[in-house]
């Protein structure tokens, strides 16, 4: 039988290499992204059929346009809110407009196609939503990442709740958070980051999750470096943790 699964923020680093792995465990791909001369270059190199779907997330009527080209396709089996990006800086000092896309894209993009498609998944009682949040949600906040940090919170907040209400519902449905640390993608090229410490790469981060959803794991962290951090940041009193990041947030000034 056909399975298919939705890609958002394809057209580059995880999310490209989790469309990858989907079509090497047999999946059809939909690539979902803003740059659609990227997604259709992947689309050509992916073996089975991949769908070019060129949207931009910022814009509420567009998530709602992604979710009406594929609700009634019973063959989707799989979404993957992985588009997102961030922006270095001081709070006061970086745009709101900027912040305000950010707010969109990583939350309300996020949430809106989470609470659509779930709702289709749990009609037919199966299904995996995973969202990508970040360790930036897993730790009390990122200094000159403020509204970043902020928003994987969210993604992880929220997923984390329908998760324990679907188990409640006792759904098949499974939905789950990426944390990953520092991956090398476009990221900091995005984020105006310079280099700091190299991460993991797209390839490994991607493979790991997909594999990890797919086992039903709720919180997901690549990388034992990172488990470790997220688990530091636990008992690390609040102020001091801030201070922490703060030091290795400012190493990725330009
Ligand atoms: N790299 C890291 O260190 C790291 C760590 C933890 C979590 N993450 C998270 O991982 C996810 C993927 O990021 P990445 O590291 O792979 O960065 P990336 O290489 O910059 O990829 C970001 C993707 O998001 C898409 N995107 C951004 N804005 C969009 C919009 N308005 N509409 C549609 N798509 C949009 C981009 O596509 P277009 O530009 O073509 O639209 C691109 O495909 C993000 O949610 C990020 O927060 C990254």
């Amino acid at each position: 039988m056909k399975r298919t699964a939705i890609i958002t923020g394809a057209s580059s680093g995880i999310g490209r290499q989790m469309a990858i792995d989907l079509d090497l465990r047999g999946f059809d791909t939909v690539l979902v992204a803003r740059r659609g001369e990227r997604l259709q270059k992947l689309a050509s190199e992916l073996r089975h059929n991949a769908e070019v779907f060129e949207c931009d997330l910022s814009q509420e009527q567009e998530c709602f346009r992604l979710y009406e080209a594929f609700r009634d396709r019973e063959d989707v089996l799989v979404l993957i809110n992985n588009a997102g990006f961030g922006q270095l800086g001081f709070f006061d000092e970086v745009p709101l407009e900027r912040e305000l896309d950010m707010l969109s894209v990583n939350v309300k993009s996020v949430h809106i196609l989470t609470k659509l498609f779930l709702k289709d998944f749990m009609a037919r009682d199966k299904g995996y939503i995973l969202n990508v949040a970040s360790s930036a949600g897993l730790m009390p906040g990122g200094p000159m990442m403020s509204t970043y940090y902020a928003t994987k919170a969210y993604v992880k907040s929220l997923t984390l709740a329908v998760n324990e209400e679907l188990a409640q519902k006792k759904s098949r449905v499974w939905v789950c958070t990426l944390c990953p640390g520092p991956v090398d993608t476009e990221f900091n090229e995005v984020a105006d980051c310079s280099f700091s410490i190299s991460g993991i790469s797209a390839e490994y981060c991607a493979k790991y999750a997909i594999r990890k959803m797919f086992e039903r794991q709720l919180v997901i962290v690549p990388g034992t470096g990172m488990k470790a951090g997220v688990a530091a940041s636990r008992i690390i009193p609040t102020r001091l943790f801030l201070k922490a990041a703060n030091t290795f947030q400012t190493k990725k000034i330009k």
